[in-house]
């Protein structure tokens, strides 16, 4: 760690930032998972130390990570984990980011042992993981900044409200893979920011590290206010 004080806007603040997919194991060699390279998430973890915080980054399993000096990797696999991360993690936290594509199921039994191929077909039972961003939501202090992403395909600006409102969120980042250039492996995304206080801002397509300035410039515009 940097034993240099942070300057900026958000120095002294502690940032919690959740990036990359989560994976569920089936059995030891296999797993589900969600489309997610973690790019967003980890711009946005830099932004906020560039900014001055000191952050703390939930990183589901990606081939892309950070060197930035404000930036501390708690590296996580299953959607348990990046919620027991969080869940530690969250009391301490001035400015939290859920930036992570976590898994919405998981596989109800882990095998043991390699499932073998039978005849036919093969059946999954899945159950739902916890929901990691509605619990934060739930349990969030007067003074806590929190904002969540919205991914959508269709019925993009409805849904993002809906998350905005019913996980307690300060702001949501609505990102519509209906737009070209914005999503997993591009370098660039295109995203609306929804406050809480009915602000809405289009920010046009530019590289994830633009965006990810952008979303820290609302973040502190929303701490400060
Ligand atoms: N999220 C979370 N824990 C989950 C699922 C989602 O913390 N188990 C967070 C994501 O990190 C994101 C936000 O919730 O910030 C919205 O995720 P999204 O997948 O768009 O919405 P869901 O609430 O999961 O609903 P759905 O997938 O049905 O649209
Ligand atoms: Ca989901």
């Amino acid at each position: 760690a940097s034993q240099m004080a942070a300057s900026g806007p958000l120095a002294g603040k502690i940032a919690l930032v959740t990036a990359g997919p989560t994976v569920e194991a089936i059995d030891p060699v296999r797993y589900i998972s969600n489309r997610s390279s973690g790019k967003m998430g980890i711009a946005i973890a830099e932004a906020l130390a560039d900014a001055g915080a000191q952050v703390k980054l939930v990183l589901g399993p990606t081939h892309i990570s950070t060197t930035h000096a404000g930036v501390r990797i708690i590296p996580v696999e299953s959607a348990a984990e990046m919620f027991n991360a969080c869940v530690a993690e969250y009391p301490l936290a001035d400015v939290i980011v859920m930036a992570a594509a976590v898994a919405d199921y998981r596989p109800a039994q882990v095998a043991e042992m390699k499932i073998k191929k039978g005849e036919g077909g093969m059946q999954l039972a899945l159950e739902k993981t916890h929901d990691i961003l509605r619990t934060l939501g739930n349990n969030k202090a007067a003074e806590q900044v929190l904002v969540g992403f919205s991914l959508e395909t269709n019925n993009e600006r409805e849904n993002a409200l809906k998350k905005l409102r019913e996980k307690n969120l300060d702001l949501v980042v609505l990102n519509s893979l209906a737009d070209a250039g914005a999503g997993f492996d591009y370098d660039t995304n295109k995203v609306t920011l929804f406050d809480n206080r009915g602000k809405e801002t289009a920010l046009p397509l530019q590289s994830k590290q633009a965006v990810a300035r952008e979303i820290v410039n609302a973040i502190i515009s929303l701490h400060h206010a």
